[in-house]
């Protein structure tokens, strides 16, 4: 297993380009069962989670081609063709590695007329339910049934009639499932309280693309008139608002300068005001953000909401940033019960942070020391190394397959703006 060693202080300055969206790709990628023609992604990032994603498509029969890039490139192209599918039964091994597998609930549905999807089970972040996901495809006709760790799903004869569905929790997962059930329904289907984070865009305009017929994209409240049939498409991945964010956070706790070349900074509104409330310099143009930063650092109070609020998946990194800022920072989350699971790594770094309940209290300026710490979570080890960047001396981070499934070649990218990191064989 692989750990990376930080040596930190280093003020990062340069370039950093950004990868196509891991959390778009995810729900763009089980698209390519909606038709039997292939559909193209572009801007796929190289990551342990999508190739899991493929690997799951392969279960089905589906056909995966790569093509057209080299490997020093970040990114890839990937055609998928559905022309067939051999099976619909995602089995517990590859849900239990990778919870995003439950999107194929909805999309094999609306094509296959059923699918069986083991159920995800809990998960470091919190208990992550499902039943929304549930509730919503029995709502547009389907019949579930729980047997043995499985959902199994089915439509009537003659496809999913359509119906609708009012979400009394946002819920990304759920809205992504019930967007790819409806697509191909006989009749209208609305969502109403569905979320609409940029990755929710993201699938809407690739359904569109393959000749979906939905209203609302960008809003709460869609209206899909199923099709009958869904064509092939070519679609480029949209850029990684959370990896943009996590490099920003990176870029002003070592009082740097850094370009986030691609980020766009209209998904990213309520991250680079809460930056600018800290204290940084937040530059945006049409082909990606500035970030700079003097190293002074205010307090502010920070709460994750569903989009346009504040990303949970910002949280950790912003709070490594706070323990620099000058006074007291409290940070509330409201989605997830127990996301704080990097807080007392970054105690053991030097932070001084208070947590009760969903709600941790930060107070800053802290001495950051090297230590050695212990990923955990996918945004909690990205707080781990945000610290380090700043921390005095050396800090070892283990379990760095969690930063693997969601930051593509992360060290080559900190290494690029000056960063002393590197990757060595535990
Ligand atoms: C969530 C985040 C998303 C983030 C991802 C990975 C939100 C709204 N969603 O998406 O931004 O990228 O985690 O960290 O910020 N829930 C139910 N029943 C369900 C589904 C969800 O009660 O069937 C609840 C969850 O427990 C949670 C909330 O709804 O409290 C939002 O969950 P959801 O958006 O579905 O989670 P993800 O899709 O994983």
């Amino acid at each position: 297993m692989d750990k990376l060693i930080i040596r930190g202080g280093n003020r990062l300055s340069g370039t950093i380009p950004i990868s196509g969206a891991k959390n778009a790709a995810l729900t763009l990628i089980p698209c390519a069962l909606l038709t039997e023609e292939p559909m193209t992604l572009r801007n796929l990032p190289r990551l342990a989670d999508i190739d899991g994603f493929q690997h799951l498509m392969t279960q089905f029969g589906v056909s995966t081609a790569i093509k057209g890039t080299r490997p020093e490139d970040f990114g890839r192209i990937v055609t998928f063709e559905a022309s067939r599918l051999t099976s619909t039964v995602a089995p517990y091994d590859l849900v239990r590695k990778m919870r995003a597998s439950i999107l194929v609930l909805g999309p094999m549905l609306a094509r296959a007329g059923e699918a069986t999807v083991s159920m995800p089970g809990g998960c470091a972040i919190g208990n992550r339910p499902i039943d929304l996901h549930l509730k919503a495809l029995e709502a547009f006709g389907a019949e579930i049934e729980l047997t043995q760790g499985y959902v199994k799903a089915m439509a009537p004869d003659g496809g999913l009639p359509g119906g609708d569905f009012d979400f009394p929790v946002v819920s990304v997962g759920a809205t992504e499932n019930a967007l790819m059930a409806t697509v191909l329904a006989n009749g209208t289907s609305r969502l109403t309280g569905a979320a609409r984070e940029p990755e929710i865009v993201d699938l809407c305009n690739l359904l569109t693309a393959m000749g979906a017929e939905i209203e609302g994209i960008g809003s709460s409240d869609l209206t899909i008139h199923g099709v009958k049939r869904l064509n092939g498409a070519t679609y480029k991945v949209m850029p990684d608002r959370i990896e943009a964010g996590s490099y920003a956070c990176a870029a002003a706790i070592t009082g740097g300068e850094v370009r986030l070349e691609g980020a766009n900074a209209a998904d990213m509104v309520s991250t680079l005001a809460a930056l600018r409330n800290i204290g940084i310099q937040v530059e945006e143009d049409a082909k990606g953000v500035n970030i700079a930063s003097d190293g002074t650092l205010k307090p502010v109070d920070l709460t994750t909401a569903p989009f346009p609020g504040l990303a949970t998946d910002m949280q950790a990194q912003l709070m490594s940033l706070l323990s620099k800022a000058e006074g007291t920072s409290v940070l509330k989350e409201t989605i997830f019960e127990n996301r704080f699971m990097h807080v007392p790594e970054l105690a053991r770094m030097g932070a001084d942070i208070a947590t009760e309940g969903r709600t941790a209290i930060v107070k800053g300026p802290s001495l950051l020391t090297g230590a050695e710490v212990m990923a955990t979570d996918l945004r909690a080890s990205m707080s781990l190394i945000i610290a380090a960047l700043a921390a005095e001396g050396e800090t070892t981070v283990r379990r760095i397959y969690h930063l693997d499934r969601g930051y593509e070649r992360l060290e080559e990218k900190l290494q690029l703006v000056g960063a002393d990191i590197e990757r060595v064989d535990d």
